[in-house]
Parts: C-alpha cells; structure tokens; sequence
C-alpha cells in the first residue's frame, strides 16, 4: 500500500460530537494540500483493519497545516475510534489525498450547501478562495441543533472580514424544522454563472439537489460529495442481463449475507444492490473504504492505487474493483 505517515500535533474538540486533528507529513516530499480532497485514513480497531475518508478542512493558502474534523457517527467504528484514541504526538497512516470536490473555475461564484460535518471540505474553498480570488460566495449551513455546529466562530469572523464577499446562513433543524425548497430559493442565482456546491447527509443533499435541477441550473454547474458512499448507477456496469450464477457470502458486522453477482460487474455494485449496507466512498479503487478479507475463492483484482501484490498475497481485496472468478466466494469486512 502506497501509505503516507503524519504526526498528530493538535487535537481541537469542535463540538461534543467532533474533534480536528492537526497533521504534520513525515514523508520527504509532502502530498498536495488541495482544498476539497480528502485522507483515507488506515484505522485499526483490535483486529480491524478499515479506511475511513476526511475531508481536508484547513487550507494551504492560509499557511495552515493539514487538518481533517472527526465527526463521531452513532455506532460508527472508524470514527469514534479515532475520537476517542487518537492524540497529539500519535502517527496516523493514511492513503494518499483523493477526491473531485473543488471548483472548476475559482473565478466564479460560489454557492455551499452544506450539512453537519459536510462542512469540512467547504471551509478549506471557502478560505482559499478569499485569500488568493476575488468571486463572492454564500453558504447555507444546516445542523440539527446549534451546539452541533462546526467551525462557527471561525465561518462568522470570515464572513465579518469579508463583508461584501462572504454570507452565511446557519439553520437549526431543532428551530426552523427540516430545511426544505423554500429554505433554499434565495439562493438561486439565474443572472450569473454559478458553481453550486452541495456536501452532508444524504436526504439533506438529495432534497437540495432536486429543488437546483426544478430551478433550472445546469447539472454542470453542481459538485457533490457524498459522505455515505457514492457508488452509482453507472459504475462498473457492464452488463445487467448476464446471468448472476456467482455466489458471494459478504460477512459484516457479525451476520452473513448471500448475494448473486454477474462475472462482469464489480462485487461492491452487486452488495449495495442487495441491500448490504458496506462501507464504501470512491468507487474507483482510491480510498481503500471497501477494503475486505478473501476467506474463501477467487476474484479479478482490477487496477488500484490502494492494494499491491503483497497485500493481495495477504487476502486483502477491493470489493468496488473485484469481479468474481471462482463459483463461491466468501468476504470479510469484520477481519
Ligand atoms: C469523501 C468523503 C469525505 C468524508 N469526510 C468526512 C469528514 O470530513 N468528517 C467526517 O466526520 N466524516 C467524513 N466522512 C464520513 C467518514 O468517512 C465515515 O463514513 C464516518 O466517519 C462513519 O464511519 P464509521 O467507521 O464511524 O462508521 P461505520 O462503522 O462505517 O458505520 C456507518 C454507519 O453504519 C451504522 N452501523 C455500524 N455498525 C452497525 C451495526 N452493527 N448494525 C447496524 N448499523 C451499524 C453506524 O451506526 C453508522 O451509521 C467522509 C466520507 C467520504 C466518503
Ligand atoms: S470504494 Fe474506494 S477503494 Fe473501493
């Protein structure tokens, strides 16, 4: 695995439910600090060895170190281990930073919707943008409460330095109720050429989505990141009418589920079909979210950056970039 070590030389609590933690890079030739890109962080729990994706929510145009905030998921594995054992002076491993969230053209403007720890990637732009363009920007922050709100203070002393460049609206769903079309029609800009940029839960999002698309705006002109996994429609499926007669036993969290793949689609396509709930995040072989144990028979590994041959050798594979090969075929994501 291509790893990159870094030090842990801050641990920031940002609200009761999430910490930052500032990294220094080990390695002799840094990575690129790219505003919008996330770590996959290589986290092992006892036995557990799993990738979890943060966002990068510092900016390099700011002379800041890396950073990423930890929001700890109810039940969660990754996240409320790092919470709760991760501390200053500790090295973390992570893939190489990856991602598509970033502006295609700084020289417009922007507009962020961003839900709960969505917030991270839509810091590091905002900021870069103030310090090194001159586009106006808006950001619409919805939270389920104001305690649960990340980066407050900081978000208002920007918006108060850069009055004529930099909105904000902070929604409570504990006050104003769920955000819904109505929440969202300011901010529509149909006289101007906008990038819209939308990150958070999943209904948050799809709700925002839909009322843009009934706007009217150009689906070019929206970047997402799901935080939830974002294996769609059309990745890896070659073929939906070959017969699926290749059974996989996908072990996670404890119970066993038998799903029916095609030799052409990739694993993880044919899980999240069935319902399976696994982790998962680029769907391209980048992040290691997918990572899973081989117990039993045989899969096409198909080019990625995370996994080299002594990690197949291992057992390790990618369910997004696996084909089956062998009838039978039993993975772990529990190992
Ligand atoms: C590109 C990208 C960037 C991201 N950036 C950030 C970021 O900046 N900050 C941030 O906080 N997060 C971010 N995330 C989300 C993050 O990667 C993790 O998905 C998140 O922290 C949850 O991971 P986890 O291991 O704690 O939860 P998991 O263990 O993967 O659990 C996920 C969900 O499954 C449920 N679950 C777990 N075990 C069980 C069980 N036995 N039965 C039923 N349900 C169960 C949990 O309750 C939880 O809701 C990002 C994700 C992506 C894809
Ligand atoms: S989902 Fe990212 S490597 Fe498989």
């Amino acid at each position: 695995m291509n790893i990159l070590k870094f030090r842990v030389i801050n641990k920031i609590a940002e609200t009761k439910e999430s910490f930052s933690f500032v990294l220094k890079p080990l390695c002799e030739v840094p990575p690129e600090h790219v505003p919008g890109k996330y770590l996959p962080i290589k986290i092992r729990t006892g036995k557990s060895l799993l990738f979890r994706s943060y966002s990068l929510s510092s900016a390099a145009a700011a002379n800041e170190d890396f950073k990423i905030t930890v929001k700890r998921e109810n039940g969660g594995r990754g996240s409320n281990w790092l919470c709760d054992n991760v501390n200053v002076g500790d090295l973390v491993e992570t893939l190489p930073p990856a991602g598509e969230f970033y502006p295609q053209n700084w020289e417009r403007d922007f507009i962020f919707f961003a839900g709960g720890s969505g917030i991270t990637p839509v810091i590091s732009i905002i900021k870069t943008a103030l310090i090194k363009y001159n586009n106006r920007m808006k950001l619409f922050y919805a939270n389920s409460s104001k305690d649960s709100v990340i980066f407050r203070e900081e978000l208002k002393e920007l918006s108060l330095a850069h009055p004529e460049r930099f909105d904000i609206e902070f929604w409570s769903d504990d006050e104003k109720g769920i955000p819904t079309s109505s929440a969202f029609e300011q901010y529509v800009d149909d006289t101007s050429e906008v990038e819209y940029f939308l990150c958070g839960p999943a209904p948050f999002m799809g709700g925002v989505e839909n009322f843009l698309i009934e706007s009217k705006v150009p689906p070019g002109l929206i970047t997402k990141e799901s935080f939830a996994g974002s294996v769609s429609d059309d990745n890896g499926d070659k073929n939906e009418s070959k017969e699926k007669n290749f059974a996989v036993s996908v072990l996670l969290n404890g119970s066993r589920t038998e799903v029916m793949c095609s030799e052409d689609n990739f694993i993880l396509k044919e899980i999240i079909n069935a319902g399976v709930n696994v982790p998962n995040s680029c769907g391209a072989g980048n992040c290691g979210s997918c990572m899973c144990s081989l117990l039993s028979g045989d899969v096409v590994l198909e080019e990625n950056t995370v996994l080299d041959p002594s990690d197949e050798e291992d057992g390790w594979i990618l369910a997004c970039r696996s084909k089956p090969k062998s009838r039978f075929i039993e993975i772990s994501f529990d190992e």
